[in-house]
């Protein structure tokens, strides 16, 4: 059967495991007690844990089409709750990738159903960000920056989360990160965004009072 190797891989990496620890699958069993909730794209290149050396258990993750934050969708902001009032994760990543298959569609006008609607959300992007995008000449380098300014403004759109907010009325968590994954070099990059200061400068008009 084509999908047969799948099941012979997963029975080797199983042995794998328990060789290594016959205990594995028991701890795995007790629970899981993350510290990052990761928020990519669903593209197959971009494979989580493979890239980021990371063990099952340590990444909660929640991936879309070219990694959007949608306020008024239900999936991230039930995500984003468990993430942050029940595994109190301490960072919440955005992670974009170059060569973003939604990314480049967000730039065609042509007629994609369903994603024409989801696809909006980087158009939104472009328009916010427009005179800094159109002033690059160069297609490919317009494209990066693009990937980029989206991980920036679904940070943004992170933490206009309630929940988010909730969570810094008594602590400093969750941090805020944008980062991108280069598929051209396997590069993780860290856009060193200041979510902090970014808040500051929306504050006025996102911050929730829930006293
Ligand atoms: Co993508």
């Amino acid at each position: 059967m084509w999908y047969s190797k799948i099941f012979k891989n997963n029975t080797k990496w199983i042995k794998d495991k328990v060789e290594n620890d016959p205990d594995y699958f028991s701890k795995l069993s007790l629970g899981q007690k993350p510290e990052y909730l990761y928020i990519g794209c669903s593209d197959s290149r971009v494979s989580v844990a493979e890239l980021m050396g990371i063990e099952l258990g340590e990444l909660f993750v929640h991936r879309n089409i070219a990694n959007i934050v949608v306020t008024t969708d239900n999936n991230i902001n039930a995500v984003i709750q468990y993430a942050v009032e029940f595994l109190k994760v301490k960072h919440i990543i955005v992670c974009g990738h170059y060569e973003c298959g939604g990314i480049k569609a967000a730039l065609s006008p042509c007629d994609m159903g369903q994603l024409n609607s989801w696809l909006q959300t980087i158009r939104d992007v472009y328009h916010t960000h427009e005179e800094e995008l159109n002033a690059i000449k160069n297609e490919q380098e317009r494209y990066d920056r693009l990937v980029e300014l989206n991980v920036r403004e679904q940070c943004l759109n992170v933490i206009k989360i309630d929940h988010v907010q909730k969570a810094w009325i008594n602590s400093e968590f969750p941090h805020v990160h944008g980062w991108i994954f280069d598929v051209r070099t396997g590069r993780l990059i860290d856009l060193q965004l200041d979510t902090r200061e970014l808040y500051n400068d929306i504050k006025h008009i996102y911050d929730i009072d829930f006293k």
